[in-house]
């Protein structure tokens, strides 16, 4: 018998879609657009039915069992069913596998795209061979505002050029740089996540309503995807929310007139968890035959986990669904699953008995990470780096001091929190400080389980804080260990106050009455705000949760074995209150006015976007600028390493455009670099603008070149204005 087209892999991909499709029932359609999970989720957010396991659906999530379960039922979807065709295997592999990266907004303030693309790479490689995963729902590329809103940990920060830059990263590594790649062993396909405007949720509360005007879409909230999307991303998951009134998951102006009309995204969307019918609780339709029609006809094409599409058969026998609109979201889907190579490898290898995928080349890349991405926040007197032969006696105390979640944070994928695969500070302080006694108290009494919100599991107390003051009275220098457990920031962990706990307070000032230099380290996965406590620190390194070796980072950071050079890639308000505060703000329409009456002469963040300390200084020569007739500007800056350190700078451009017609914001990031330099090294950075990066945000939401002045500064350290017509 001849061999169908589809199954010819010399056939070009479309001519095997098409060939695919016409032998395809209606049901066989149908169930291709259905993604089901076998086992228990690992997200404690998603309870969902667990369907037996059917051969004919196109995805299945977040099973159990790893390449072996995987490969057994993949073999029943190619072998017993009519057509036999493979099943895209899909799991939330959002910062590492067995190897645990730092969290993503970690990653944002390394302001090192290319360390996000090789730790995709590495979660790529673990995942596909130890769990058969072919398909991870990452990178989350949402601009977060609120850091009440837990889910900023998963992105890359406030900046939509910075999200932009590591969404293409993060696709490159995930996937590969050419479509072709994917076929690759290790390779996986990507998701842009969540389509769109999701973290703009109303008072940083998850879930909830979103008001995004066109300006605000196209300035914040589109651009990460456009160039994840033009980095080659295969697949979008489209969000919770609702986009002014039209849930996104039905929201056709975005799904298919942006995406697919202006973007050319020819890949699949597949919608967020039980999203379409969830239709009902945001009150457009309780109807699943409503539902499919509004989400697949907006141009949601996979429905995660809730089986709504199982309408679609009935859908168009009754002629109310067009069977080209069921063929078109099809032929995406199967699209994706010929370059993943699914027809010809429907099977992984599996890993040989006792091999295991977590090498020692990625947990030092995890330690490069982790070192690169915290930020140093305040350093009085230079008390870091510590000079560990001077240290006879170290205080090692807190709540997190001995975690391993609180190093991992949410997402860990495979990675267990066990000191063995985890080493948590107080394990690894030992190697850093041979000749050192190094006593360990938690100084508040920590509940055994650190899945629950910071509070209820810190609580203070004076018996405890009274052995961490002996412990403190005894040592030479105190390193206390502050931020929040492991799983308080994610998905469905938006928190009212962002303060340190009212245990941690109390520890702080007990701690800081006795004199004793006191270097404040902060596992958090989110900006916490707290600066009058912080003025009790002399030192403040903000670890974030920097993955299976966060703890050799940290104390490599406080050695002065590496040099801090991480940036915030997130504003840090001073109090709630303040929220939403970030950086490319629109400017006030009067100046010398306090914000608030109880914040007076504390105008402006607690740490602006951008901020980070080093061991050495940098000297920024001026600012040169060139106008291009007809075509942008060139800027180049020369940046000293003046200090007697090596070290790395973060140089990040700005504009600002001071006249238009609509008003800008006061300034936005249109580049940025991190420069090695040893010390004495000089370097000249440069940057190129065409009109188009030039050209002033409307509020139907085009860009618009207007001529005139322009300012460009380099790190705020150094600005000069040019006119460009
Ligand atoms: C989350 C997504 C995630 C999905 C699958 C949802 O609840 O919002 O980010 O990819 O679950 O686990």
């Amino acid at each position: 018998m001849k061999t169908p087209a589809y199954k010819d892999p010399k056939k070009p991909v479309e001519a095997r879609v098409r060939d695919l499709l016409r032998r395809m029932t209606l049901e066989e359609k149908a169930a291709q657009l259905m993604q089901r999970t076998i086992g228990r989720d690992v997200n404690p957010e998603n309870v969902g039915p667990d369907h037996p396991f059917d051969p004919t659906v196109g995805s299945v999530l977040t099973f159990t069992g790893g390449a072996a379960a995987r490969n057994a039922f993949q073999r029943i979807a190619v072998e017993k069913t009519r057509l036999g065709i493979p099943i895209v295997w899909g799991y939330d592999v959002i910062h590492g596998w067995r190897t645990c990266f730092p969290v993503p907004l970690a990653q944002g303030c390394s302001f090192d795209p290319s360390l996000a693309e090789k730790s995709c790479r590495v979660a790529a490689e673990e995942c596909w061979a130890d769990g058969g995963v072919d398909w991870t729902f990452s990178p989350m590329v949402e601009v977060g505002h609120d850091p009440r809103w837990g889910r900023n940990v998963e992105g890359y920060g406030e900046d939509p050029f910075a999200n932009g830059v590591f969404a293409a990263a993060a696709v490159r590594g995930y996937q590969g740089r050419r479509r072709a790649d994917l076929k690759k062993p290790g390779r996986i396909a990507a998701c842009l996540k969540h389509f769109v405007g999701y973290s703009a949720s109303e008072g940083g509360r998850d879930y909830n309503y979103t008001d995004i005007s066109a300006r605000a879409l196209r300035e914040w909230y589109l651009p990460p995807f456009e160039a994840g999307v033009r980095a080659g991303a295969r697949t979008v998951m489209s969000s919770f929310n609702c986009i002014d009134g039209t849930p996104a998951v039905a929201d056709k102006s975005t799904l298919t007139d942006v995406l697919r009309g202006e973007w050319g995204f020819d890949g699949f969307v597949v919608s967020d968890w039980a999203a379409v019918s969830q239709l009902r609780i945001q009150r457009f339709s309780s109807d699943p035959a409503v539902q499919t029609l509004a989400a697949l006809g907006a141009g949601n094409d996979m429905d995660m986990c809730d089986d709504v599409y199982r309408n679609v058969p009935a859908l168009v026998k009754a002629g109310r669904l067009p069977v080209r609109v069921l063929d078109r979201a099809v032929a995406r889907v199967l699209r994706v699953k010929f370059e993943l190579g699914l027809f010809e490898n429907p099977c992984v290898p599996e890993l040989p008995r006792g091999k295991t995928c977590r090498l020692p080349a990625s947990l030092d890349l995890a330690a490069e990470c982790a070192r690169s991405c915290a930020v140093l926040l305040r350093n009085e007197g230079g008390v870091l780096p510590l000079d560990p032969k001077k240290v006879k006696r170290l205080a090692l105390v807190g709540p997190y001091a001995d975690s391993g979640l609180a190093l991992l944070g949410c997402w860990r994928g495979m990675c267990s929190e066990d000191r063995s695969e985890t080493p948590t500070l107080f394990d690894e302080a030992a190697r850093f400080f041979p000749g050192a006694k190094i006593e360990l108290e938690r100084g508040v009494v920590a509940g055994a389980d650190e899945c629950v919100a910071t509070a209820a599991y810190e609580k203070p107390d004076r018996a405890a804080i009274a052995r961490a003051v002996r412990a403190a009275r005894r040592a030479d220098v105190v390193v206390v260990a502050l931020g929040e457990t492991g799983r308080s920031s994610g998905e469905c962990r938006s928190r009212r106050d962002i303060c340190l706990s009212p245990a941690q307070e109390a520890l702080v000032d007990a701690l800081a009455a006795t004199g004793k230099p006191l270097v404040g380290l902060v596992l958090a996965g989110r900006p916490l705000a707290f600066p009058k406590t912080a003025e009790k620190l002399d030192a403040l390194l903000w670890l974030w949760q920097g993955g299976s070796r966060g703890a050799q980072a940290a104390w490599e950071l406080v050695t002065g074995i590496a040099n801090p050079s991480g940036r915030l890639a997130m504003t840090f308000p001073r109090a709630v209150g303040q929220i939403p505060v970030y950086y490319n703000a629109q400017p006030r329409s009067r100046e010398g006015y306090d914000e608030y009456q109880d914040l007076v002469g504390e105008n402006g963040p607690w740490f602006p976007f951008g901020a980070g300390l080093s061991y050495t200084t940098v000297e920024y020569g001026k600012v040169r600028l060139a106008a291009r007739p007809r075509s942008g500007l060139r800027a180049e800056v020369r940046v000293k390493n003046a200090g007697k350190r090596a070290g790395a700078e973060t140089v990040i451009w700005y504009l600002s455009d001071p006249e238009s017609t609509s008003t800008q914001p006061i300034r936005r990031v249109v580049g940025f670099g991190k420069i090695p330099l040893e010390p004495g090294e000089s370097k000249t950075v440069r940057l190129s603008l065409s009109r188009k990066d030039l050209a002033a945000m409307q509020p139907d939401g085009t860009r618009r070149f207007e001529p005139g002045e322009f300012e460009v500064s380099a790190s705020l350290r150094s600005s000069a204005r040019v006119d460009v017509r």
